[in-house]
């Protein structure tokens, strides 16, 4: 019989070569203390944090921090059970509330996690017979939703709004179809041209699903996100989000104006065969998401922040992702592997962590240091972060 593990050879030999190097370990960094939503303890070293999720900076919000410590006094660590048993409390019902009512919408499902969140509605609405027309850069749980559903696949082009038009129009007629998208694409930080795409797919009759994991919070006049900023929020059938960027805790949820939405919880088997959040963390959530509805400043800060590490970095010499910030997340493009985690432990050295992202997560086989910025990100702190790209720039060479 053949090995199991040996398809994974080729990783586990360009792991050990790069290991081989002296090289921290990328993907094996441990925080030793989380001092704020920007800094923490890393291998006994300050540092400031630029890749998290953590947008909105809600993790440390002394209203949020109490409610989840008065659920857990109240109704003790978890719930012990899926949502249609033992496990909807009054809290899972006040976070599904607290999301009606920051997206304007009926109905609100939540679930575990985003990932569950993508793999339960997509798999559940689009089945055998029906097709997925999705952007090719979509996130993996998309991917998986589609395969768990096993629906048919038609990727397009990222962002290109005529091949989605081509591949719609080549369906067969009378074909069940979900155009899927993402607001933020989370590995350069660009939107997608929401308000044509959906006009697109719902001339050709198809229901649209948008992912707005990446702006929940941040872009949207009221932080709804890239569907509330291009007009087309009420045109959308599903949004897809997370609580594990700017809500600042974990779970997923799907939000939506369907009349017969709620037939869903008893059928979608990522909601049904798996436990219900723990109490604290519900509570946290519906806290921190009804505190995002007045997030006004915060968002504008974050703006702020956006911009001017964008442009401190273009000034620098560095390549980027986009020609212009787009999104809290502004992707450095590194020349390859080798040099992207040189860089990567060189901003750790400086006291900076950053995300390193490389192939098959990436497009286009790039490596790239994902920065994601927060609200709680001072401007003072910005101008350490570009005296610490300089720094680690010039010391491997990726600027001149
Ligand atoms: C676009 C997108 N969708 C869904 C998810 C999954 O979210 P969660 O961390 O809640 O599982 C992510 C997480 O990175 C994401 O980037």
């Amino acid at each position: 019989m053949s090995d199991l593990f040996s398809k994974f050879d080729p990783l586990i030999e360009t792991r050990e070569q790069l290991l081989s190097t002296g090289i921290t370990d990328p993907f094996n960094l441990v925080m030793e203390e989380v001092i704020s939503p920007t800094v923490a303890i890393c291998n006994g070293k300050k540092t400031i944090l630029l890749g998290t999720y953590n947008y909105m900076g809600m993790t440390f919000d002394p209203d949020v921090i109490a409610a989840g410590k008065e659920a857990l006094d109240k109704f003790g660590s978890g719930t012990t059970g899926s949502r249609v048993l033992n496990g909807t409390y009054v809290g899972h019902r006040a976070v599904e509330q607290a999301l009606k009512d920051f997206y304007a919408m009926d109905h609100a499902m939540v679930f575990s996690t985003g990932y569950q969140a993508n793999l339960g509605i997509i798999s559940t609405i689009a089945g055998k017979d029906d097709y997925i027309v999705l952007d090719i850069d979509s996130h993996a749980s998309i991917y998986d939703g589609c395969a768990l559903g096993n629906a048919n696949i038609v990727p397009f082009r990222h962002n290109d709004i005529d091949a989605l038009e081509k591949r719609l129009k080549r369906l067969p007629e009378g074909a069940g179809c979900l155009v899927v998208l993402e607001g933020v694409y989370s590995m350069l930080g660009d939107l997608a041209p929401l308000k044509e795409m959906v006009a697109v797919a719902k001339a050709h009759g198809a229901m649209v699903l948008v992912d707005e994991a990446h702006s929940m919070g941040f872009i949207g006049e009221n932080g709804r996100g890239v569907a509330e900023a291009q007009g087309v929020i009420d045109d959308v059938d599903f949004i897809i989000g997370t609580f594990s960027k700017s809500v600042g805790t974990v779970g997923g949820f799907c939000v939506s104006n369907h009349p017969k939405f709620e037939i869903l919880r008893l059928v979608c088997r990522p909601y049904v065969f798996t436990a219900s959040l723990p109490p604290s963390v519900v509570a946290t959530a519906a806290t921190s998401i009804r505190k995002l509805m007045h997030g006004k400043a915060k968002r504008d800060h974050l703006w702020e922040n956006s911009q001017k590490l964008h442009a401190g970095l273009k000034a620098l010499g560095f390549t980027l992702g986009t020609d212009e910030p787009q999104s809290a997340i502004i992707a450095v493009i590194m020349p390859d592997l080798e040099k992207g985690a040189a860089m990567w432990e060189a901003l750790l050295h400086e006291g900076l962590y950053v995300n390193l992202a490389r192939p098959p997560a990436t497009p286009a086989n790039m490596t790239l240091l994902r920065c994601s910025l927060c609200a709680e990100h001072s401007t003072g702190q910005v101008d350490e972060i570009l005296g610490m790209f300089e720094a680690a720039g010039r010391k491997t060479g990726v600027i001149g």
